[in-house]
């Protein structure tokens, strides 16, 4: 196994080479693959033609594998096209045909377009994300990473100071929010009740390589203690500073590609393509978080 550092001068994301995600992963890979991931924070491995038991089986090789979100009526059972371990990122329903332009959970899934990291929203946030792209669109659909280490690097002395010990409150109602949709206009009492915000630190800092970096999401939506005007332009100029091209690694997808970030270091996007004419078919398997962050 080896691997090629794609922006060496930050030192973010890494091309892997000699890994079959279909086959076992010997324990020397996998604390080498598991070092890579903490170094580097995106790792993308090339011509991985994997169905959904071996990507379910691979991803466990990171942690245990949090299931996807049950959490809404909208993504009712009968509804779903993949099974609770893996989350569907494609634009396709059950039938495998596009999402119509109107319909509701299209439109929530547009919430990947925003800078966000992966389940911030959970009490204990996850860990990596493992992607892997069955079909992709030929125009569009990259995923964009931004290195939220460069990002913290970048701040002012001053501003290292202000983020240290702030808590941000994070839920999907804010991400949601921020694309118009109404989630008490959808939702029940119930259902709204388990989007309830939880609190995760501003600042977080990696255990391994002992680099700190700023937690930021579009589920994060208010600093707490904060007015909610304060709190909405800070965030967004501290995404602006994160989001410098500087920072960011654009991932264009090739069929069987598979990509993993690490949610603690990264912020990530999807960007546009014609979901009614083409078929992205992405599929996600998500590391359940240890730990909870903050006493909530
Ligand atoms: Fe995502």
């Amino acid at each position: 196994m080896n691997f090629k550092v794609l922006k060496s001068k930050i030192g973010f994301a890494a091309e892997v080479f000699g890994i079959d995600a279909r086959q076992n992963v010997s324990q020397e890979h996998k604390i080498e693959l598991t070092r890579l991931i903490n170094e580097y924070a995106v790792i993308i491995f090339k011509n991985q033609k994997i169905n959904d038991d071996q990507q379910i089986k691979f991803s466990e090789n990171f942690g245990t594998i949090e299931p996807a979100g049950t959490n809404t009526e909208l993504t009712k059972m009968k509804d779903r096209r993949l099974s609770l371990k893996m989350n569907d990122v494609s634009n396709l329903d059950k039938n495998n045909k596009p999402l119509a332009k109107s319909n509701q959970n299209r439109i929530f899934g547009l919430g990947n377009r925003l800078w966000h990291t992966d389940a911030s929203f959970k009490k204990k946030p996850v860990t990596f994300s493992i992607l892997s792209g069955r079909k992709v669109s030929a125009k569009g659909g990259e995923t964009e990473f931004c290195d939220m280490r460069c990002g913290y690097k970048a701040l002012s002395k001053e501003m290292k100071n202000k983020v240290e010990n702030l808590i941000g409150e994070h839920s999907l109602q804010y991400s949601r929010g921020k694309l118009g949709f109404v989630m008490k206009d959808v939702l029940s009492k119930k259902e709204l009740e388990k989007f309830k915000p939880v609190l995760q630190p501003l600042v977080r800092k990696n255990s391994i390589t002992n680099r700190k970096s700023l937690y930021l999401s579009a589920h994060l939506g208010l600093i707490k203690g904060w007015e909610l005007a304060d709190s909405i332009l800070f965030i967004n100029d501290l995404i602006e500073i994160c989001a410098c091209s500087d920072y960011i690694y654009s991932h264009k997808w090739e069929e069987n590609d598979l990509v993993i970030w690490d949610n603690t270091q990264v912020m990530h996007r999807g960007r546009y393509f014609n979901d009614q004419k083409e078929v992205r078919d992405v599929r996600r398997t998500t590391i359940a978080g240890t730990e909870m962050l903050i006493d909530q």
